[in-house]
């Protein structure tokens, strides 16, 4: 077993390291105003990390899980807002549209996508289809040469912003999840409107959006893989989607730890730093041993995935664990940070209002722990 990164990753990681340094200075007024790091998008694009996992000839830097996760959890300690804007385009649009596109839809679709010069996103979860995926009211009915979209879809990252969407839809009711499929939608299709930006607690400079479907006729060939395939594709697509959340959440608890320790340093409070009451110190060795766990889990994810093994339970322990360390920690760091915490110059507020929805989105807590069990049991 080793525990060492390759040189590779740990360039990589580097690159990532000094990107996030360039974000951190308008972090905190992209947050209040609720900001879309649009100026970030071209450095994004050059540095590869808008198609970090696809191919080569797809245009994408042709790397592994495990570089992507480096990649999210640097991003992450600094600004978890374009930490999932990039883990929104890279695993839930890009990872599937390599995986089981036609080549037309890679040439059409991935190849932009890869290069960042467009931005992608999912759109499964609706108004009664959240934990329940398979619950789709979306309906894609079959015309002949198209489909007919009809329906609402909730919560979409990057839903005002992206230029190419993975739509999943009911098209034979009947058959359940087995009838649902997933088609390529592009703005401006007729018919296709976007709700107003929701208002956030945390990740306020991502853009969330519903979107409308209105008779929006899609091209045939606008779907992915067979017909009813679209079930498992979201499920499949949220697998990996988990190990890039867990990411996120593994660099909101790390940037928190490192906030905490330093700021622990420099504070003195009866006569000595903060850092030399026993207080403080069991709170940094708990952090400590919990995010390096977390570290683990999610390290180990990525490398089966990698592997080409199944990684569904091992991507729902990383993201179950990841995301619950963030919110106990970023927690943590406020309270080390007293009262300053609560004030947004510190940074820590905001890595605790972030971290609440790394417990929330693809999937709750509840629902890893369920993929867990289920696994388990079988
Ligand atoms: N891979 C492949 N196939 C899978 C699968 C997986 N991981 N999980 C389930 N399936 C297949 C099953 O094999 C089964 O197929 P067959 O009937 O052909 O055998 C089918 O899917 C149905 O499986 P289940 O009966 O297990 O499905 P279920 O209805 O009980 O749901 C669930 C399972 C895990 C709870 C699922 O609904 C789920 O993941 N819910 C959470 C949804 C979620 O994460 N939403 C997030 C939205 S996206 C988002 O948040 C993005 C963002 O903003 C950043």
């Amino acid at each position: 077993m080793n525990f060492e990164l390759s040189e590779e990753h740990k360039m990589i990681r580097e690159a990532a390291r000094a990107f996030a340094q360039e974000l951190k200075p308008g972090v905190i007024l992209r947050d209040e105003g609720a900001v879309f790091p649009f100026d970030f998008m071209p450095s994004m694009a050059d540095l590869g990390f808008m198609g970090i996992m696809v191919p080569i000839q797809y245009g994408g830097a042709g790397m592994d899980t495990l570089a992507y996760v480096l990649v999210l959890e640097e991003i992450a300690k600094i600004d978890a807002s374009t930490a999932v804007i990039l883990s929104a385009h890279n695993s839930l649009v890009l990872w599937g549209l390599n995986e089981y596109g036609s080549e037309e839809q890679k040439l059409k679709y991935l190849i932009p996508l890869a290069k960042g010069k467009k931005l992608g996103a999912f759109a499964l979860s609706e108004p009664e289809a959240g934990s329940d995926a398979s619950s789709q009211h979306t309906t894609a009915e079959d015309k002949g040469d198209y489909y007919l979209l009809n329906g609402t879809k909730n919560w979409i990252t990057n839903g005002g912003n992206a230029d190419i969407y993975l739509v999943i839809a009911q098209t034979h009711s009947k058959l359940g999840h087995r009838g649902i499929n997933v088609l390529i939608v592009e703005k401006g299709m007729e018919g296709f409107t976007i709700g107003p930006k929701e208002n956030k607690l945390g990740i306020r400079s991502s853009d969330t959006h519903s979107l409308m479907f209105d008779d929006v006729k899609v091209p045939k060939e606008n779907r992915i893989g067979p017909d009813g395939f679209g079930f498992k594709f979201a499920m499949k697509t949220l697998d990996g989607g988990r190990i890039g959340i867990a990411a996120q959440a593994l660099g909101i608890a790390a940037g928190s730890y490192d906030l905490a320790l330093a700021y622990s340093k420099e504070r003195k409070t009866f006569g000595k730093s903060i850092s030399n009451h026993q207080a403080i110190q069991f709170k940094l060795a708990d952090m400590e041993v919990d995010i390096e766990a977390a570290r683990l889990l999610t390290y180990k994810a990525a490398w089966t995935k990698d592997q080409g093994l199944p990684y569904g339970k091992e991507a729902a322990m990383a993201k179950l664990h990841a995301s619950e360390v963030a919110m106990k920690h970023s927690v943590e760091a406020v309270q080390i940070h007293g009262g300053y915490g609560y004030v947004k110059e510190y940074h820590v507020e905001r890595l605790m209002r972030d971290a609440k929805i790394t417990q929330i989105y693809e999937g709750t807590s509840e629902i890893q722990r369920l993929i867990i069990a289920r696994d388990i049991l079988k």
